[in-house]
């Protein structure tokens, strides 16, 4: 089966589950899952540019991850760091446009100035759109917009409002949601935005997902008939 250019979604969205498993059952710190989930989403990205993918959001640190260990917690800034300093030249040679969803308000100094200086670097690039999601909860987005508009005076608001103002701002809302590791739910991940996406769930590890994976979800997606409520 071939990718048809004209039946691929233009937003993925990743939930990138199974890092912690992954080192888990090899006897492995999970820091060294997390280390080997950042190897996935290089190749990742190198897979969506060959494909032509024109967005994806890689959901890397929720809300609610909060609720694990510091030195856990570190250890995933300090490779998201690591991984934004180390591919400032890939980001410029692929035309790779760097963003981020969620407060940075809670994170390490070193990690938002890397951020906002890859954001700086390459909000002109037009390849591919890739947004982090970082500190990011779907609730707390709704939340984010709706104060938004409480803020610009508004006394009644409608669903358009809504969108307009969540994080993903003029981002395409996500037509693939795939999630690795077998679990099936959207554990808080842009539930606004997810109102029609297709989910595709897939038992791999995150630290396993590579360009033939994204393919296989790629190729399921293309089958699907997506109705939106209508008759087709
Ligand atoms: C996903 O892997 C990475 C993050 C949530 C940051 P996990 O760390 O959740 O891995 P499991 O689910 O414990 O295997
Ligand atoms: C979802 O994975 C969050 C990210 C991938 C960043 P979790 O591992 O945190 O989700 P739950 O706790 O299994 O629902
Ligand atoms: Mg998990």
């Amino acid at each position: 089966m071939r990718l048809i250019q004209s039946k691929l979604p233009l937003h993925v969205g990743i939930i990138m589950d199974g890092n912690g498993r992954w080192a888990t059952r090899r006897g492995l710190p999970r820091q060294l899952g997390h280390r080997e989930g950042m190897k996935a989403v290089e190749r990742t990205i190198d897979a969506l540019l060959k494909f032509g993918i024109g967005v994806v959001t890689f959901f890397a640190f929720s809300t609610e991850n909060w609720k694990r260990g510091k030195e856990e917690i570190d250890g995933i800034f300090s490779l998201v760091r690591d991984y934004l300093k180390g591919n400032r030249d890939y980001f410029s040679n692929k035309g790779v446009s760097v963003r981020s969803m969620g407060a940075l308000s809670k994170f390490p100094k070193d990690l938002v100035t890397e951020l906002e200086k890859a954001k700086g670097d390459t909000k002109d690039n037009k390849n591919l759109i890739l947004n982090l999601a970082l500190n990011y909860g779907g609730r707390d987005d709704i939340v984010y917009s709706v104060n938004k508009l409480i803020k610009s005076g508004k006394k009644e608001i409608n669903e358009k409002d809504i969108l307009d103002n969540l994080y993903t701002e003029s981002l395409p809302e996500p037509d693939l949601i795939i999630r690795t590791s077998g679990e099936q739910r959207i554990s808080n991940f842009m539930i606004y935005q997810a109102a029609y996406s297709e989910l595709y769930f897939t038992k791999t590890f995150w630290p396993d997902f590579d360009e033939k994976c994204l393919k296989k979800a790629l190729l399921n997606f293309q089958k699907r008939n997506r109705r939106y409520g209508g008759i087709k």
